[in-house]
């Protein structure tokens, strides 16, 4: 990555920094933008003594933040959810699960009140899709999936060597013209053997903040 292109993901992980406020408690995504944001958490003074997070990368590095991962079943209120993603666009829907993710991303996603998404300016675009649309699946539905997915016009790969957190697999789904992310997403959702599609459009993010050259936007 270009030293432009950290200052801008940089950009939009101070921006989100300043809506923690005094929040005790946040949640905390995954990637690299994310790392970012812990980072800069870090150095908060009253920082939020809590987090739940969406990976174990990310649990790790909040614990060597000082502060302490809790488990979302525990957690009565999830006030604010900071994460990064793979393409955005303007409507603030989302393609995830560049980082694999995706599952506990969407189960974070779906906890709290409010979803903020951090991104720099290379993420934006018109219509999802360019990025290859990771979808988890069970393994051994690995195939059957491959097909159904197939049949839907797109042509899935499998992320050959990645097992998720949650012991699954991944396939990257290429060509796939999202016209109505929120249709697919349900669609896609139905079929037998998938745990989560990395579109987060039934449940976009709330704000979108965009690292770019020249500050940050917000959507
Ligand atoms: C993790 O599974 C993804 O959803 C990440 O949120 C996404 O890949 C963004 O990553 P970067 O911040 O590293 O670009």
């Amino acid at each position: 990555m270009t030293a432009d292109g950290d200052t801008k993901k940089q950009r939009a992980a101070a921006a989100a920094l300043e809506l923690v406020a005094d929040a005790d408690l946040i949640g905390v995504g995954t990637g690299s933008t994310v790392n970012l944001f812990i980072d800069a958490l870090a150095q908060l003074p009253h920082r939020p003594r809590q987090a739940v997070s969406s990976s174990q990368a990310s649990s790790a590095r909040l614990a060597a933040a000082g502060i302490e991962v809790r488990d979302l079943n525990e957690v009565s209120d999830l006030g604010l959810y900071v994460d990064g993603a793979d393409e955005a666009t303007a409507a603030r829907q989302l393609i995830k699960g560049g980082g694999g993710a995706l599952t506990r991303e969407k189960i974070i996603a779906a906890a709290a009140r409010h979803f903020v998404c951090i991104v720099d300016d290379t993420k934006l675009v018109a219509t999802l899709g360019r990025f290859p649309l990771p979808v988890e699946v069970i393994p051994m539905a690995r195939t059957l999936v491959s097909r159904e997915l197939a049949a839907r016009g797109g042509r899935p790969l499998w992320r050959a060597g990645v097992v998720t957190d949650n012991g699954n697999h991944i396939l990257d789904v290429h060509g796939l013209a999202i016209a109505d992310p929120v249709a697919l997403e349900r669609e896609l959702n139905q079929i037998t053997g998938v745990v989560t599609v990395g579109l987060f459009a039934v449940r976009p993010a709330d704000l979108l903040i965009v690292g770019t050259a020249r500050g940050v936007e917000t959507r």
